[in-house]
């Protein structure tokens, strides 16, 4: 574990918001505390649903904005094959991280290089079975390492336990590595296992039916920092 307390961020996940009012629940998020959007786009191929694309990822990105200003990133969550195609278009359409799973492309490589060459952070994504070995080779060049802590495709699903383990290797390497690299984890995040993903070493925490499932967006936030500072 770093010896500095790291700089923790939530990221509401739009899967959870409703979509017939999906620019009022974005705005609600933001409102409420979130640091980051995640943004799950399913193809129906990869994963077995099908959510959005780059046009409403366009059409949010105004909305992303807090009330001093600032902008809020958008997290862009590919589950998605082939890769390349779609990442370059939401790169267009706003996104500032793009993340893809390593299985879903022929050429990681390749993949993460044309994120960057658009201009933004480029993650990989790890499956509950999938091991972490590809970054061996890529750690050098992304920006994100993000954990599945369920199989991808749905939210509400419960957390995977060995993610935690998952998550400590990771934290090892991205600390060998001297980089600064985020380390999120998606999946079953709730209030009462926040703390224990972070002390495996997150900082970073996607709740996608965590925080829509309840009324009151900051009231779930607060409760996440607060388990966070305990
Ligand atoms: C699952 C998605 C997650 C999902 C998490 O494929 O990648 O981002 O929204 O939802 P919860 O927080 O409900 O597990
Ligand atoms: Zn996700």
């Amino acid at each position: 574990m770093p010896n500095t307390t790291p700089t923790y961020r939530i990221a509401p996940s739009l899967l959870s918001a409703d979509f017939a009012r999906l620019g009022d629940e974005l705005k609600a998020v933001i409102a409420g505390g979130a640091d980051w959007i995640h943004f799950d786009v399913m193809d129906n191929h990869y994963v077995p649903n099908l959510t959005f694309g780059p046009m409403v990822c366009q059409a949010l990105k105004p909305h992303c904005v807090r009330a001093d200003g600032s902008a809020v990133p958008i997290d862009v969550h590919l589950m998605v094959q082939p890769v390349d195609a779609l990442a370059a278009a939401f790169a267009d359409a706003g996104a500032d991280l793009i993340s893809f799973h390593p299985e879903a492309s022929g050429h990681v490589h390749r993949s993460v290089q044309a994120i960057k060459a658009k201009g933004c952070k480029a993650g990989l994504v790890f499956n509950p079975a999938t091991p972490l070995d590809v970054l061996d080779w890529t750690i050098d060049d992304i920006d994100l390492i993000l954990i599945m802590s369920v199989n991808p495709g749905f939210g509400g699903q419960s957390f995977i336990d060995s993610a935690l383990r998952k998550v400590e290797q990771a934290r090892k390497r991205i600390e060998a590595s001297g980089r600064d690299i985020r380390l999120e984890v998606d999946g079953g995040i709730k209030i009462d296992n926040i703390r224990r993903v972070a002390d495996a070493g997150a900082d970073t925490f996607v709740a996608g039916s965590a925080i829509f499932g309840k009324p009151d967006y900051r009231a779930v936030m607060d409760a996440m920092r607060a388990a966070l500072k305990d």
